[in-house]
């Protein structure tokens, strides 16, 4: 369990810990915990708890939480099964969805994974009254790319409703994360494993992962990366002529809505070098997903370091980061 949400939530760590045959393990959530050395500890507090290949593990906590613990359930015994509860925005639209589960290494986001089903994940938007609202911004990061890839009616439906999200309206959060949801189940449903389709659910994600990675993953949270992920990406179809200038400006408009000017610092030749190790990588060919339209996207394995620098040097004129 994320220690903040049991911190948060006292009430539910409580309740868990006086149910039988239940007890709670504590992780600091971070992006920089979500590595071997983590994974490593959770495994070995396993093993000392005696876990038996029938118990089941529940992973409570953000998007951090349930892909370590996922992955830990993958392959503790070689393999239990788990439950996701997401505690974040992000966790809930996403995450929590389809079985991915991972840590990081030194040489890429998510390198060393697995996919492992949950058997079920649980969604109790009371979780949201506690987050904080800069982390709502990062779930509306991955919900502006379900928008993208669903096209102009939801799309509108969220870039006018995005106040509502902070306010935690319930009805309306129900409606935005159920539709996620559906979108995300579309992909997955085709196509588990990623061998087709299912890549397309990384709109933003080569260009947003190295952003993270260059940065140290301390300067801006996944769900921002992948917010600036998306506009690099769809720069870069405007430039190829694959994207309308009319539907960038619809993206560039969503993005400045959600995301607050920075100064924070960004390695040019770093993100570059980083996107081309990128693991959606395929025959040595770095592979983006871009979009065509508000509803379409294309795979596109052509793209130049200049293309990228092209786009990097863009989001920086809107202010989002500087390059370095
Ligand atoms: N497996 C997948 O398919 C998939 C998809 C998208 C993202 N991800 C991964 O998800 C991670 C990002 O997830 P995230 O944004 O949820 O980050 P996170 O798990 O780090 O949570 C963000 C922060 O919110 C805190 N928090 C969580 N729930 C809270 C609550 N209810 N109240 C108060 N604070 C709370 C956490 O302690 C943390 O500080 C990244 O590592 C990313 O790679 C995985």
């Amino acid at each position: 369990m994320d220690s903040r949400v049991a911190k948060a939530h006292l009430d539910l760590r409580n309740h868990i810990e006086q149910m039988d045959k239940m007890s709670v393990s504590l992780f600091e959530a971070k992006e920089e915990n979500k590595n071997l050395e983590q994974l490593s500890i959770l495994l070995t507090s396993l093993l000392k708890k005696n876990i038996e290949r029938d118990q089941i593990l529940f992973a409570i906590g953000g998007g951090v939480t349930g892909d370590i613990v996922g992955f830990a359930a993958a392959i503790y015994k070689r393999g239990i099964n788990y439950i996701q509860v997401p505690t974040t925005l992000l966790s809930m639209v996403d995450s929590s969805i389809g079985g991915k589960v991972g840590v990081n290494h030194p040489l890429g986001k998510n390198m060393i994974g697995a996919f492992h089903q949950p058997i079920a994940v649980l969604i109790s938007l009371k979780f949201l009254d506690t987050l904080p609202d800069r982390e709502l911004i990062c779930g509306m990061g991955e919900i502006a790319k379900y928008a993208i890839l669903r096209g102009d009616q939801f799309f509108d439906y969220f870039q006018s409703h995005t106040t509502q999200v902070f306010e935690r309206s319930k009805p309306l959060l129900m409606k935005i994360i159920k539709t996620s949801i559906d979108t995300k189940k579309r992909y997955i449903e085709r196509d588990v494993y990623e061998n087709g389709v299912r890549a397309h659910l990384n709109l933003g994600h080569t260009i947003g992962h190295a952003i993270e990675t260059a940065t140290g993953y301390s300067v801006f949270k996944h769900g921002e990366a992948v917010l600036l992920g998306i506009l690099a990406e769809a720069h870069i179809a405007m430039r190829m002529k694959l994207l309308k200038a009319s539907a960038f400006e619809k993206i560039l408009k969503l993005v400045r809505q959600l995301m607050n000017e920075s100064n924070a610092s960004v390695k040019l030749d770093d993100t570059i070098h980083l996107v081309l190790y990128d693991k959606k990588a395929k025959g040595g060919r770095v592979r983006f997903v871009l979009p065509t339209s508000i509803g379409n996207v294309t795979i596109r394995d052509d793209i130049t370091p200049r293309n990228i620098s092209d786009a990097m040097k863009f989001v920086a004129s809107e202010n989002l980061f500087v390059l370095s």
